[in-house]
């Protein structure tokens, strides 16, 4: 069975950089806020563009809960994401005490700025888009409402490390960006870790306080914060994937590539590169009329696939009881979940696989 995503290739491929880094760090007794994990936050920043800060969390979830709260979102704020987006954003919203309202998806799956305008109202503070499955969101039409309505624009990245619209990587059109380093990301991690970056000094240096018990020196507590720190063994190992970050990403458009120019099946639609975008392929997703009988085909065709995610957030029970949302409420982002399927993705893929994945869907009736 061709799997959807298997991490292991993605150790394999370095993996003597990468036991070489962990076992420096194990061997040098300082597991956590040191040297690794400072590196890490500047070499990403640096990466991401200039004028860049970051700082280093223990996962997605929490630098969007962090990043927020240290922008000064909270109790009453109302913040706008896409209906289609993921559970952890609205999650990250709720934490600080403020309230998500959705947005329709456009025909790439990101915030539809046509639609933005309806949902602001006086308690909206912010927009925080997704840049789903590793293409950026067009951004003028996001950032000109933000302006003229004067709302901050927050990104949640988790899902588009180093994917750039108009040659300008996303997390650095904000206040503030989220990002994870999940094992399955883009840039991904060992285990859990996240980080929050920003133009703003202010707001990474309110991150770096928030993550470490709310203390600006050792033992000095100004702020009720949390334990929330990425630690040194995942900082060392995420530098490691850092510096191959081109190559991973040119394997992972090498494999749509190939979709893209071979899959030709009226049954399957392909998804769109919107103009400006440099897709990264998070995930490779199709839209089929009928998600079960592709998949079950594809199954016994020995093709692994997934659906990223079946059920809208806004009708998962944490937020419908909440909320009051129902069936019917988001029709664009329903239908998208009724029909999305997620193909084979990941850093390493044999041309004899990307093949069977092709032929597999070009066969499918
Ligand atoms: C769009 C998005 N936001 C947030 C998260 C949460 O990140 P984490 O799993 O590191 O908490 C994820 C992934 O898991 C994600 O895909």
């Amino acid at each position: 069975m061709i799997p959807v995503n298997e991490l292991v290739r993605g150790f394999r491929l370095y993996q003597d950089e990468y036991e070489e880094k962990a076992l420096s760090v194990l061997r040098s007794g300082w597991y956590v806020l040191g040297k690794e994990m400072n590196a890490f936050e500047e070499e990403f920043a640096a990466a991401l563009g200039e004028g860049a800060y970051c700082a280093g969390v223990d996962n997605g979830l929490d630098a969007i809960t962090l990043g927020l709260m240290a922008s000064g979102i909270g109790e009453g704020d109302e913040v706008i994401v896409q209906a289609n987006g993921y559970i952890a954003t609205m999650l990250g919203i709720m934490q600080c005490g403020a309230t998500p309202v959705f947005v329709e998806p456009d025909e790439y799956y990101q915030l539809d700025a046509k639609r933005l305008e309806e949902a602001i109202t006086d308690k909206t503070k912010a927009v925080l888009v997704t840049h789903l499955y590793g293409q950026a969101t067009r951004m003028e039409g996001i950032i000109r409402i933000c302006t003229q309505r004067g709302l901050e624009l927050f990104e949640d990245c988790a899902q588009s490390h180093f994917a750039p619209y108009r040659g300008v990587n996303t997390g650095l059109f904000g206040k503030a960006a989220f990002f994870s380093f999940y094992p399955t990301k883009n840039l991904g991690a060992f285990g859990d870790a996240g980080a929050v970056v920003s133009k703003d000094q202010e707001v990474i240096d309110k991150v770096k306080i928030l993550r470490n018990y709310g203390s600006d020196r050792r033992y000095h507590n100004i702020a009720v914060g949390f334990n929330m720190r990425l630690d040194e063994l995942q900082a060392g190992l995420l530098r490691v994937r850092l510096s191959h970050m081109d190559e991973l990403i040119a394997n992972r458009r090498h494999i749509a590539g190939r979709y893209l120019d071979e899959m030709h099946n009226p049954k399957v639609t392909l998804p769109l590169i919107a103009d400006g975008c440099e897709h990264t392929w998070y995930q490779f997703i199709v839209r089929v009329d009928d998600q079960e009988k592709f998949r079950e085909y594809l199954k016994e065709k020995g093709v692994a696939t997934d659906i990223s995610w079946r059920t809208p957030p806004y009708l998962q029970p944490c937020m419908s009881d909440k909320f009051g949302y129902r069936e019917g409420d988001f029709p664009v982002t329903e239908e998208l979940c009724a029909h999305i399927v997620t193909l084979p993705m990941m850093e390493y893929m044999e041309e004899d696989e990307i093949t069977r994945v092709i032929e597999a869907v070009n066969a499918y009736r």
